[in-house]
């Protein structure tokens, strides 16, 4: 989740590039020690998923671990740890372009992602969320194995320690009978690294809103976190219960493990390409400094693992010979191993923002941090009681809607009939290979399936309490693709995300925008007399006309790319098998959230530890490292 930090990226690029400050535990090295190591794994990519995977794989000391990290340090900022001091810029990929958008009016966009030790958990906006069962079991469908809820929620509860109260038992029952949450204990993490926690403040006008999504006819939820992602609920984040700060995955497992030699990091250097024996056994990688520099290669002896998020995983995968042959042969890449999948299958979860007047609001709401005075006090709250509104994500309300299809629409079998209906193969990208043609026709399927019963979400709502609803759309089929279109390691992909080109995508994004009205009509919401502003209006309700409105305003991210070298069948397009191991070479992964393959209705934090803790499991049973088996 996002909120509109565009308009000042210009002015911070300067700042893209901190120092190595950060206190750490573990071992930061430089290319001169990477030089002389030999490491049994090599990670490329210290996000969420990396760091996840190179804690627990070095708990056992006699395996030495690299990961190489695009990004810097943190410094520990305000806008990184302080909730209500939100400011993720310093530490994006920037600029990082996506293609012309053809069926958003041939825009383009800055694509956000996260570029620092940590990743994106450093700078996301911390809502943290579950998928729901029907979907890991569509997952499994496709070929993933062994990824359905009850074989993941050890390594979600592995993963996290919900935090409640000081002493992490259930939440006050007078708060969270108030605030509308509801707390199923056996489900969450207890003992985990990831701190998550309820807010401790809320404003007043959420629970408005609240209210109307109910009676607009959107379920209530009950704990989100327990397979069932549908419904309006107060949401938990990634923050210390007891700070109040960010847990990110540079402190939970990093600075934060026990001194261990043999867990490296070296930060501001980018992997070019995976290296490949005669056999096609990966060996090592090679990398540059990001600021551009001299390459060099550092040697793994059991297997590389690629974390550098589904926007740039398959960029190395494509540098090093594995992708869809015509694409590398164009380049003149020597072709390792012909994988189509590569790339493909690439989709994220557009979204919209709907700007508002709200005339009659309640005091205070978020807009009443603009008045320096409240802003002021609501920071010395923060500061000396660890409540008030810098527990909230700055520009975020504590609450989301979640709705089926049904929830939404009363024409939602008419909305699937003409999904069913359509020749849905001409929006797929000209050169899509047959056999992700092939993956995408299951995938619509059970996505309209999914659409089609009352459980799995299609859109989450959200208003700010002042003046911006932003709507998330969750399952679209449009597909788009990450193409290298240079040999250069710091070019950028192309990154085409292909949004609303399938025009079923349009007509599920208009009833979001006709959703969002009928919620903000209710009476609970009425008596604050919201208006929607330009280039909206309640006034403007011809189907057309809003659609020719969405087409200028929709964007195609979230933040939540993935699905972009899929944990599929080979013959659907797959590029990892079921234990994330490449299809057509040895010793190599890939463990981010790239080998998803569809998206989650949830935000995908939750999921990425989650995975993280599932495949470094999977990797100690096989070389039978330290302790292993099922997360607690
Ligand atoms: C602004 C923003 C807001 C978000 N809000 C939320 C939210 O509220 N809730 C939620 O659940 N999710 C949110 N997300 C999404 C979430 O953070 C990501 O989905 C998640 O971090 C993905 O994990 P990952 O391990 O796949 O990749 P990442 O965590 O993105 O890690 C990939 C790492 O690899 C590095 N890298 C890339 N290329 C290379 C290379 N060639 N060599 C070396 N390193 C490389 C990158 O710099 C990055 O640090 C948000 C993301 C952003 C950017
Ligand atoms: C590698 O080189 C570094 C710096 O030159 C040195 O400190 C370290 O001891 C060397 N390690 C090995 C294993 O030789
Ligand atoms: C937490 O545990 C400590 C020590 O047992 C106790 O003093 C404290 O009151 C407990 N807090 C709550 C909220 O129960
Ligand atoms: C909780 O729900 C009730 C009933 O819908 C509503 O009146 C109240 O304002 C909500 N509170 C919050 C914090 O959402
Ligand atoms: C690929 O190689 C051919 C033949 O050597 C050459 O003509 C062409 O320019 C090369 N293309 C690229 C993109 O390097
Ligand atoms: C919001 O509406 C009020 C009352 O109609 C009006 O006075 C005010 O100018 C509007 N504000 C904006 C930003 O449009
Ligand atoms: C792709 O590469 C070609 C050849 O180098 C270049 O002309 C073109 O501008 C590049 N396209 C983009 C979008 O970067």
């Amino acid at each position: 989740m996002i909120w509109h930090l565009f308009l000042a990226l210009t002015a911070f690029m300067q700042l893209a590039h901190a120092s190595r400050t950060a206190p750490a535990l573990a071992t930061i090295v430089f290319p001169r020690t990477v030089d002389n190591t030999t490491y049994d794994f090599i990670i490329a990519g210290g996000g969420i998923s990396g760091l996840t995977v190179a804690d627990r794989l070095t708990e056992d000391p006699s395996v030495k671990v690299l990961v190489i990290e695009a990004g810097p340090f943190d410094r520990d900022e305000p806008g990184v740890l302080v909730p209500g001091e939100y400011f993720p810029v310093p530490y994006l990929w920037i600029p990082l372009p996506s293609t012309p958008q053809t069926a958003l009016n041939g825009r383009s966009f800055n694509i956000p992602a996260g570029k620092v030790v940590g990743g994106g958990s450093v700078v996301n906006a911390m809502v943290f969320l579950r998928p729901g069962r029907e979907e890991l079991r569509d997952w499994e469908r496709l070929g993933a194995k062994g990824w359905d809820w009850d074989s993941l929620l050890p390594y979600y509860k592995k993963a996290s320690l919900s935090m409640l109260d000081e002493n992490s038992t259930a939440p006050d029952p007078e708060f969270a009978r108030r605030a509308n949450f509801s707390y199923v204990d056996d489900v969450h993490g207890h003992s985990g690294p990831v701190q998550v926690s309820f807010p401790n403040f809320y404003y007043p006008a959420s629970g408005n809103w609240f209210e109307a999504a109910v009676s607009s006819g959107i379920s209530v939820s009950g704990d989100p976190s327990d397979g069932n992602a549908r419904g309006v609920i107060f949401f938990p984040s990634v923050t210390d219960h007891t700070t109040r700060t960010r847990s990110h995955a540079r402190l939970n497992h990093y600075t934060g493990v026990q001194p261990r030699a043999n867990y490296h990091l070296l930060a501001s250097h980018t992997v070019s390409k995976v290296l490949f024996d005669k056999h096609k056994k990966a060996i090592g990688v090679g990398y540059l400094p990001t600021q551009g520099g001299e390459s060099r290669t550092a040697r793994a002896t059991k297997e590389v693992l690629l974390a550098s998020g589904a926007l740039h995983t398959p960029q190395i995968l494509q540098l090093s010979g594995i992708g869809p042959k015509a694409l590398l042969d164009k380049l003149n890449i020597t072709v390792i191993a012909d994988l189509p999948g590569v790339g493909a299958n690439f989709h994220d979860q557009p979204s919209l923002l709907i700007p508002y007047n709200v005339t009659n609001n309640i005091e205070p709401n978020l807009g009443s941090l603009s008045d320096p005075a409240y802003d002021a006090e609501a920071r010395r709250l923060y500061d000396e009681q660890k409540t008030g509104p810098y527990v909230i994500t700055r520009g975020l309300s504590t609450n989301l809607a979640l709705p089926s299809l049904r929830e939404v629409t009363a024409n939602w079998k008419s909305i699937i009939a003409a999904a069913r209906r359509a020749d849905f193969d001409k929006y797929l990208p000209p050169d899509t290979h047959p056999t992700v043609r092939a993956g995408y026709k299951l995938q619509r399927e059970l996505t309209l399936s999914q659409l089609e019963t009352d459980g799995t979400p299609v859109h989450m709502l959200s208003w700010n309490t002042d003046a911006e609803a932003r709507i998330y759309f969750l399952r679209p089929l449009s597909r788009g693709t990450i193409a290298i279109n240079s040999t250069d390691p710091l070019a950028h992909p192309l990154i085409d995300f292909q949004t609303l080109v399938d025009p079923i995508d349009m007509e599920l994004m208009l009833t979001a925008l006709l959703k969002n009205r009928e919620l903000m009509a209710q009476r609970s919401m009425a008596v604050l007399g919201p208006r929607e502003g330009s280039p909206f209006g309640e006034g403007v309700t011809d189907a057309e006309k809003l659609k020719a409105i969405l087409r200028g305003v929709v964007e195609p991210s979230s933040a939540h790319s993935c699905c972009t070298a899929a944990m599929m069948r080979k013959e659907l397009g797959g590029v990892v098998d079921e234990e994330m191991r490449v299809y057509g070479v040895m010793g190599l992964r890939v463990v981010d959230t790239s080998y998803w393959p569809m998206v989650l209705t949830s935000a995908p934090t939750a999921t990425a530890y989650a995975s993280g803790e599932k495949i470094a499991d999977g990797i100690k049973r096989v070389y039978r490292l330290g302790e292993f088996g099922g997360g607690k």
